[in-house]
């Protein structure tokens, strides 16, 4: 049996999952073969399941991204589950189902129409790895972000900097099958602006968490309302950040290509790998 791990150019170099992965799966006697998605020569119908990994460039071309994904036979996670994740829209959907989501202005393009906050968050709705993003102290520059992003043809999100994430960053929890399988936290990625504007730093720092009781209702919450929507994810990554109030906000919910941090946690190789046979025999 075939598994095929889906990565894009050169991403799969600086995947820190794929060796863990490969590895995992080879001791359950499974071959891998890394492909890149959009690789016209690559083929799909040789494998048992193509687990979507490191596709990192699919914001540039989401609409060939998602009709790739539309052609696999086999994938996880699943072509329906990809179209309404790549796109941070869907955080409406889970605001709407009452899930506590950091609180989003969509294509802001005045400054009376930026929420009350010291300074704002500004990102495009399909974006990964903080492309793309920016944190600004003066409104103006946050409208003005907002409207590039818009005069692109992007749609515009702002949020209020949540103050918290400087000291404490984010908790990523990871699920496997709906169930919890290791939580990591995640430094900030926002350096504060300076006049001449701000860009993300690339600079990531990561370290394993035992996550609190409220860390696991949000995460669990959210996973609710996927299944409400007919989704059964094999992978899902759910990041919370905590507000002044204390309540955990989901910042993102990832079910298209997260970084697991499978090297943060003893075991979670191995439990995806059972996790994705099991799919093959279901
Ligand atoms: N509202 C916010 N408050 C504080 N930090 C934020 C906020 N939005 C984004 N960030 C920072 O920017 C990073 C990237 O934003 P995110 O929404 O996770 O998008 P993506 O990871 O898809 O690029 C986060 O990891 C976090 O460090
Ligand atoms: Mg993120």
């Amino acid at each position: 049996m075939i598994v095929a791990l889906a990565s894009a150019h050169p991403y799969d170099t600086i995947d820190a999952d794929l060796p863990l992965l490969v590895d995992a799966l080879s001791q359950h006697g499974v071959e891998t073969v890394i492909r890149y998605w959009d690789d016209p020569q690559a083929r799909w119908d040789d494998v048992a399941v193509t687990l979507v990994r490191s596709c990192w460039n699919y914001i540039e071309r989401r609409e060939a991204f998602l009709a790739w994904a539309e052609r696999i036979p086999h994938l996880q996670n699943t072509a329906d589950i990809l179209r309404w994740n790549t796109d941070k829209t869907y955080l409406r959907d889970l605001a709407d189902a009452g899930i506590d989501v950091v609180p989003t202005h969509w294509d802001v393009r005045t400054t009376e129409e930026l929420p009350a906050a010291l300074e704002w968050v500004v990102k495009p709705s399909v974006s990964a790895g903080s492309a793309d993003t920016a944190r600004w102290a003066m409104p103006d520059d946050a409208v003005a972000h907002s409207r590039a992003l818009q005069d692109a043809g992007r749609t515009a999100m702002v949020q209020p900097y949540i103050a918290s994430v400087d000291a404490q960053g984010e908790t990523a929890m990871i699920y496997i099958e709906g169930r919890f399988s290791h939580a990591i936290v995640k430094g900030p990625r926002l350096t504060q602006d300076s006049a001449a504007g701000t860009e993300p730093t690339r600079a990531e720092s990561v370290v394993a968490t035992t996550p609190e009781p409220a860390h696991h209702d949000a995460a669990e919450r959210v996973l609710g309302i996927c299944r409400d929507r007919g989704l059964d994810p094999l992978y899902a990554r759910i990041d919370l950040v905590e507000d002044a109030s204390g309540r955990q906000l989901l910042l993102e919910l990832e079910l298209t290509e997260p970084s697991l941090f499978l090297p943060h946690a003893g075991g979670a190789a191995d439990r995806l790998a059972d996790a994705v046979l099991r799919r093959v025999a279901g």
